[in-house]
């Protein structure tokens, strides 16, 4: 008797059917319910108090250890739930790149970037981050690894935009982080630091 199983991936951030991952789906992982309020999509902080109050935007970038002067990179920011902050967080004197596919969250990212200097926005290509070699204090990612194709080759490459110290950081639903963690280890990427939440995860990370 042949058995059809199904797994189904939970997008909470605000994934297009058109855009669904071609790696393997994970193994289902059994998640906790979430607050009332909360609903699956990417915006900007204060648009959804629900997830807000699971994300904690605050208390994530303050885990990230941001000091001024510092580059940032926020990959598929969407329409930049994270932009204001990193851009306080490295002041005048850093910058941040915000990148992503899709022209709207590309018009919205710029929209965003209006009146902040130290912003910049790109087009990245699926495959390809667009970074440059050696630069960035921090890399970041949130609700965006499962649209990779490969999820490895893009971390292993990805490790090159690192300055001499520079960390990765992921963050996404709990259901995607075993697949993350894995592409991370066979990348060469080492866990230093990050915490769990009732429906997200923060991983950071340094190359081996
Ligand atoms: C679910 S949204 C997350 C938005 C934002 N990071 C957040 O946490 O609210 C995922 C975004 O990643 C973008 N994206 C998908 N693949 C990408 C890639 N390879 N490089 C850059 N952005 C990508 C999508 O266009 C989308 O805007």
């Amino acid at each position: 008797m042949r058995t059809l199983v199904l797994v189904v991936v939970s997008c909470h951030l605000g994934c297009r059917p058109s855009e669904a991952p071609r790696t393997p789906a994970p193994a289902p992982v059994k998640q906790r319910a979430r607050a009332p309020g909360f609903k699956a999509i990417g915006g900007l902080e204060g648009e959804n108090p629900g997830l807000d109050a699971q994300v904690d935007p605050a208390g994530l970038v303050k885990q990230l250890a941001l000091e001024a002067g510092q580059r940032v990179a926020d990959i598929g920011a969407r329409r930049g739930y994270y932009v204001r902050r990193f851009s306080d967080a490295v002041g005048p004197d850093g910058s941040v790149v915000v990148t992503d596919v899709d022209d709207d969250a590309l018009a919205a990212l710029a929209a965003q970037a209006a009146g902040r200097k130290n912003v910049q926005v790109r087009r990245a290509a699926p495959d390809v981050s667009g970074l440059e070699d050696g630069t960035y204090d921090l890399v970041f990612m949130s609700g965006v690894d499962h649209f990779l194709h490969d999820r490895v080759a893009y971390l292993t490459a990805l490790k090159r935009a690192l300055k001499p110290g520079g960390r990765i950081a992921v963050t996404h639903t709990q259901a995607l982080k075993a697949p993350l963690a894995q592409a991370a280890r066979e990348a060469g990427l080492v866990v230093i630091g990050g915490e769990d939440r009732p429906d997200f995860y923060l991983l950071i990370f340094r190359p081996a």
